[in-house]
Parts: structure tokens; C-alpha cells; sequence
């Protein structure tokens, strides 16, 4: 298996961000560290602005051809394709871990409540008021993770800005796992707090960092990351961060749904829910197959993102629309909820069948599968051959890969019929590159 521990910045303090560059994994960097090739292939060349943005007679767009040019030559381009309402392909792309996205309680749910409250929520919650609907979202989703309070976002992206934005600030330390979302990352650099991004899933790296700052801090990680799939050593992580008087903010987009008891998600299963020095992020657009984010913790820490953090205040509220639907996937969720541990033992499944047919696949901790590819190039071709195939697969390039390695990222998804696993594996092993 590849290193995917290699940090991008390993330790280095970043005041400022990498002006330009836009990769998920390309952290920030400083002065005192020029980016290393690696930084350039996930970053600079393929996304920013070369340095001389100004040439005369190519307008002010110009530059974007170049950069079109160096993504096409290296395999990166990407692009839109229709999608169909009734698709025949078997999806393993999406992330519908629970099968809860076209549940019938679901999309009904979402149908009334666009009914009853409108197609959208009119504005900024603080401007236009809270509905029963996000007060009743809000309350369950705090119920059942274990958390004292909760509050509702647009999306996971915004749930992510808000927190890291606004439990950190000028003067505190936020430390960064290398492997984390684009979302904390962006958080991170929206923050105007020293960053320090640390090896991926390394509590003793995270425990020196914190050993050598004076002042507030907050650790920032997936609980489950997004490509590869692997969990967070949570306890060890608040470990460190107790030790330390520091924060810690867990984001469990892939766990909410999946781990945990009844997919009461990673914190609660590492007997972190409802701490007092523990903050969580969700996304309402995985296991529970709709739209929007949530921040759960402390309710004090609710009432000071409803005041500070600028992704709620400036941004209209979740649309009734989603917000009904989530309810409904949650009251699945917690009438059946088997349904998460068959998540995971399709994972385990597709883990186990993969890698024996000599697949390089990771071990999952949840429900992503990835299967690495030997280059860009043959992803994307292996990717188009297994949806020629009637399967659809996600296929990851950089910069949305930490460690520049091109993967199949497969979703695991609870309501897979063990025909369609096996057709699944039958598909991937066959369209493999040959190398
Ligand atoms: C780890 C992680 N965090 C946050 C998000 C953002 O969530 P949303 O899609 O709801 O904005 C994602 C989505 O892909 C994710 O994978």
C-alpha cells in the first residue's frame, strides 16, 4: 500500500495561504517552505494562476487555456456528463451509504415540507426565523448522536467553515490532520489562526505540536477520510488534546449513518458524545441521503455559532425541502438500524473480494472502498469502461488525493442485493488496468 502518511506541510506553520492554489490536499504553504513537486502537480500547475497573471493580448482570461493545457496533458481534466432521474447503472459512486436517498418516508417528507414551508427558507434564519421543522431537525439529530445541542447548515461544506472559523480566530492554534476534507482546510485558511497540519492520523505528532503553543487551540479532523477511508485514532486524538486544554472538532461526514451504535457515528462510538471539549461536524447529504450540514456539541457552542459564525449568519437557511427529508432518513435510521451495520459488512465484502482478485484496495473503516489506479490516465479509462459496464464508480485524481495516487473510490451502500456486490466485483476486477 502506498504512504498515506506523508503530510503535505508537515509541521509547518502557515499564516498565510498559497495565493492560487486550490487542490483539496495542498494545505497552505509558506515562505519558509517552497512547495515541493508534490505541491506543484496537486496545485499550482494544475489550478492556480502562473506568476506572471497579467500578459498582454490574452486578456484576463487568458491564463485559463494554460492552465487547461497543463491539466490535459497530465490527466486531470475534468468534466460534466449528464445525469439521468432513472438510471440503470449500479451506483457506487454516490454517497447513499443507507439506500435512504429515494426511501419513500424520505422523499415524501422532503415533498410535504417543501409544500407546507416553501421551496426555500427565504434567507438568513436570524432574518427570517426558525422553523418547527429545523428546531424538530435539530433536536433529534442532537438526541441521537449524544449531543447536547445542534444546529443546521446549507450544506456539510458551510457546517465545516462555521465551526473552524469560528472556534478559532486570531492568536489560537488550529492543528490539521494532512489527510483532512477540502472543507476543514478552507476553514482553516478562512481562519486568520496559526495552521499547523500534521501526518495523517498521528496523535504523537499532534501532541508536539500542542506541546509547543501557549494559548487556544483546536484539532481538526475527518473521522473517516474521504478517499481512502480510514478512521481517525479518535480517543488517542482527544487524548492529547485533554492533555493539552485543547479542542477538538471531529468531522463525521462518513460516519454519521454508519459506525457506532445504530450508526450513531464515530464519537459516540469512541465515548466521545455529548464531552464537553468535543465538537462535531455532519453532513446530511450521505447516510442520510439528503441535503445540508450540522454542527452537535456543547450548547454554548451553539449559541456562539449562531452569533459568530458567518456561514450561518450570512447564508440562507437549509431548504425546508432537505431539511424534512433528513428528518425522515433519521426516523428510518433509528427504526431500522441494521442498516448500518449491513453498510459496513458490504464494505467488508468488497474489501475482501478485491483485494483477492489482487486489487490494491484499502481496508475500510466504513463504507469507502478505494482501488488504486496506476495513473490518471488509466483511473479515469478504468472508470469509463466499468460505466460502459453499467457501473457507475467514482474516480479520484489530484488534487482531490492526498498523496497524488489516482483511485475507483467505491461507496459501500447498506441496500446492495449480494448479486449485485458480486457483479460489481466481477466488473472492476475485469475492466482492471493491465499493467
Ligand atoms: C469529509 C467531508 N466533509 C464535508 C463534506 C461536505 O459536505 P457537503 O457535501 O454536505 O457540503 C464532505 C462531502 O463530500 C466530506 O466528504
Amino acid at each position: 500500500m502506498a504512504d498515506r502518511t506523508r503530510p503535505v506541510a508537515a509541521g509547518v506553520c502557515i499564516t498565510t495561504p498559497c495565493a492560487g492554489v486550490t487542490g483539496q490536499y495542498v494545505a497552505a504553504c509558506t515562505p519558509r517552505a517552497p512547495p515541493t513537486a508534490a505541491h506543484r502537480l496537486r496545485g499550482s500547475a494544475v489550478n492556480s494562476t502562473p506568476p506572471a497573471a497579467r500578459r498582454p493580448g490574452t486578456g484576463p482570461f487568458g491564463r485559463l487555456a494554460e492552465q487547461d493545457a497543463v491539466r490535459r496533458r497530465a490527466g486531470l481534466r475534468r468534466e460534466l456528463r449528464p445525469r439521468e432521474a432513472d438510471s440503470a447503472l449500479l451506483d457506487l459512486a454516490g454517497n447513499d451509504y443507507l439506500g435512504l436517498t429515494r426511501h419513500p418516508d424520505v422523499t415524501r417528507a422532503g415533498a410535504e415540507a417543501c409544500l407546507r414551508w416553501g421551496a426555500g427558507s427565504t434567507g438568513s434564519r436570524l432574518v427570517t426565523g426558525t422553523t418547527a421543522l429545523h428546531a424538530e431537525l435539530e433536536a433529534e439529530l442532537a438526541d441521537f448522536t449524544g449531543a447536547e445541542a445542534a444546529l443546521v447548515f446549507a450544506s456539510g461544506y458551510a457546517a465545516n467553515l462555521a465551526a473552524v472559523t469560528a472556534l478559532s480566530g486570531a492568536g489560537s492554534l488550529l492543528v490539521s490532520d494532512a489527510a483532512n476534507h477540502a472543507s476543514l482546510i478552507d476553514g482553516c485558511r478562512l481562519s486568520r489562526a496559526a495552521v499547523e497540519v500534521v501526518p495523517h492520523a498521528d496523535p504523537d505528532a499532534v501532541r508536539k505540536v500542542l506541546a509547543g503553543h501557549d494559548g487556544p487551540a483546536l484539532v481538526v479532523s475527518d473521522s473517516v477520510f474521504s478517499v481512502d477511508g480510514d478512521a481517525a485514532p479518535l480517543p488517542r486524538l482527544a487524548a492529547a488534546c485533554r492533555e493539552y486544554g485543547a479542542g477538538l472538532l471531529v468531522d463525521d461526514a462518513h460516519g454519521l449513518g454508519v459506525l457506532g451504535d445504530g450508526g450513531r457515528g464515530a464519537p459516540h462510538a469512541a465515548g466521545l458524545a455529548g464531552a464537553p471539549d468535543v465538537v462535531c461536524t455532519a453532513t446530511l447529504s450521505k447516510s442520510l441521503g439528503a441535503q445540508g450540514g450540522v454542527v452537535l456539541g456543547p450548547a454554548a457552542v451553539i449559541e456562539h455559532l449562531v452569533n459568530a459564525a458567518r456561514t450561518f449568519i450570512f447564508d440562507t437557511g437549509l431548504a425546508p425541502a432537505a431539511a424534512g427529508a433528513a428528518l425522515a432518513a433519521l426516523r428510518v435510521l433509528r427504526r431500522e438500524p441494521e442498516r448500518a451495520e449491513r453498510a459496513r459488512a458490504v464494505a467488508r465484502d468488497f474489501h475482501q473480494r478485491l483485494s483477492a482478485a489482487g486489487l490494491d484496495t484499502t481496508r475500510p473503516d466504513a463504507c469507502v472502498v478505494s482501488v488504486r489506479a496506476p495513473s490518471p490516465e488509466d483511473a479515469v479509462a478504468w472508470a469509463a469502461r466499468c460505466r460502459e459496464e453499467g457501473l457507475a464508480v467514482g474516480c479520484f485524481r489530484p488534487p482531490s488525493v492526498p498523496d497524488g495516487v489516482s483511485r475507483l473510490r467505491l461507496t459501500a451502500r447498506g441496500d446492495l442485493t449480494a448479486a449485485e456486490v458480486g457483479r460489481a466485483v466481477e466488473v472492476i476486477v475485469r475492466t482492471a488496468p493491465r499493467r
